[in-house]
């Protein structure tokens, strides 16, 4: 009988080959790091109230880099001679010394306009001349951050904000709105659909309506869906209301990157003691966005050019995303303004 001299499957040289592409394979992606990263969960609710946030360690890697900080410029004296001794058209930072005027000129640039220079807000050739919008504007900003930082603490609490926070060297921030009045449709019935069912920036493919910001940040409409009471009384919070307020939930939760938990706890999104102290500090910003977009940047309709303005012809609007651009804190919660006491932020210790 002659000897079996083949050989045994495993060592067939096919199989060998698969084997080992495939521990190469995973060796290629070991080493590259393509393997799946554990999620960051952390409980923010009581024990069993299921109220995490999931934070994915790639997202927070970009979210790191998105928000390093530019370093502060060199501090400025108080001393010495005023600003408005120096200059001839200083309305708003009259409290400043000329070497703190200038440190502002210097750090807004970097902020607001690095590659457009002095030139974005000013007639080079008389720096006292307001004759630009963008000059016009920039005053207004001015006093509106020294506004947020020293009047909304309950909000922005000591970290505070500076030009930076929203504008992160652009002359126009990534985040800003206008009203939408949604697609043009039909009269009769289909007129009252009220913008509904169209895919939007605010709330994706649900047919919530797309523009929650109109009556909910610049204006001070309820935002309520629960009942107060058993019965009926008077008209109550009609559809519309509610659907806007779910509306605006979705873009606040997308602004911070947080999900509805990170304030509510969902057995009972209306009630608040429930939910997390930080639905408090949203409060607070709700009112803040609605004060700021009401008295600082509606008035604005009149200095801004035709084609900054919406096709309502409303002036450009801030939302929470303006601010936080996907974190619960702004910039990670750094705070630049303590390095800016110029902008009503906090001296620092
Ligand atoms: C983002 C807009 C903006 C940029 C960029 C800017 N400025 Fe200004 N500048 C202003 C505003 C607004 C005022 C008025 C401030 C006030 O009324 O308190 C002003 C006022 C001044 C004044 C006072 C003029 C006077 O006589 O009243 C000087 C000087 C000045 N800026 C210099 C500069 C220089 C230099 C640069 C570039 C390094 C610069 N600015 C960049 C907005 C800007
Ligand atoms: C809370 C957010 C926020 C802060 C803080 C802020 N801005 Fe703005 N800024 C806006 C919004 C919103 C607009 C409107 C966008 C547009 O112009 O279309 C704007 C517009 C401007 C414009 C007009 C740009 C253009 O070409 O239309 C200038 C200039 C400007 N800001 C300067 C400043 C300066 C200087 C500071 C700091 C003193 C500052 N901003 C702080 C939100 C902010
Ligand atoms: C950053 C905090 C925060 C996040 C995230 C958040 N909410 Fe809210 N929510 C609030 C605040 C604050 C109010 C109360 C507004 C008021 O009373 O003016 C509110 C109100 C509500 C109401 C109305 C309650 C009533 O009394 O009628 C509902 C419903 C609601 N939120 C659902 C959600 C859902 C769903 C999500 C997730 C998509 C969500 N919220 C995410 C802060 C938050
Ligand atoms: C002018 C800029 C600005 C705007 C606009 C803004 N915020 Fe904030 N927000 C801040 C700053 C700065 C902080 C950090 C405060 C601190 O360090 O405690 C903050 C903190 C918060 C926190 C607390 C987060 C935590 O981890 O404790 C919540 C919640 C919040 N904001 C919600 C909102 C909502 C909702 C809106 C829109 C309705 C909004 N913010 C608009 C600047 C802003």
């Amino acid at each position: 009988m002659k000897p079996d001299l083949t050989l045994p499957k495993y060592l067939s040289l096919g199989y060998i080959a698969a084997v080992t592409g495939i521990l190469v394979t995973v060796a290629v992606f070991i080493k590259l790091g393509w393997v799946v990263e554990r999620a960051h969960i952390t409980q923010n609710g009581y024990r069993g109230t299921a109220m995490d946030q999931i934070k994915r360690p790639e997202v927070e890697r970009m979210l790191k880099l998105a928000n390093a900080l530019p370093d502060p410029i060199d501090k400025a004296s108080p001393d010495g001679d005023k600003a408005t001794a120096v200059y001839s058209n200083v309305q708003v930072l009259k409290d400043l010394s000329a070497d703190q005027f200038n440190r502002v000129m210097l750090s807004i640039t970097e902020w607001v306009a690095p590659e457009q220079g002095c030139a974005y807000c000013h007639n080079v050739e008389n720096l006292a001349d307001d004759s630009l919008y963008t000059k016009k504007v920039a005053r207004k900003m001015l006093e509106m951050t020294r506004h947020i930082n020293t009047d909304w603490k309950p909000h922005v609490a000591a970290t505070g904000v500076t030009c930076y926070t929203c504008h992160r060297g652009n002359p126009v921030p990534a985040n800003i709105w206008y009203t939408n009045p949604g697609p043009t449709r039909a009269a009769g019935f289909a007129a009252t659909n009220d913008g509904l069912g169209h895919p939007n920036a605010i709330n994706g493919s649900t047919s919530l309506q797309g523009d929650p910001l109109t009556p909910l940040l610049d204006s001070k409409a309820p935002i309520r869906v629960a009942a107060t009471q058993a019965l009926p009384g008077a008209y109550g919070a009609p559809i519309q209301t509610t659907e806007q307020t779910y509306s605006l939930m979705i873009h606040m939760s997308d602004s911070l990157g947080v999900n509805c938990t990170f304030c509510h706890n969902s057995r009972s999104f209306s009630n608040w003691s429930e939910s997390t102290p930080q639905r408090v500090t949203a409060w607070h910003g709700i009112q803040m966005a609605r004060e700021l977009n009401m008295t600082y940047l509606d008035p604005l309709k009149g200095v801004f050019p035709a084609n900054r303005l919406g096709v309502t012809g409303d002036a450009p609007k801030l939302d929470c995303a303006t601010c936080h651009q996907g974190v619960n804190k702004p910039l990670l919660g750094v705070s630049m303004a303590k390095d800016y006491p110029e902008l009503g932020g906090v001296p620092a210790p």
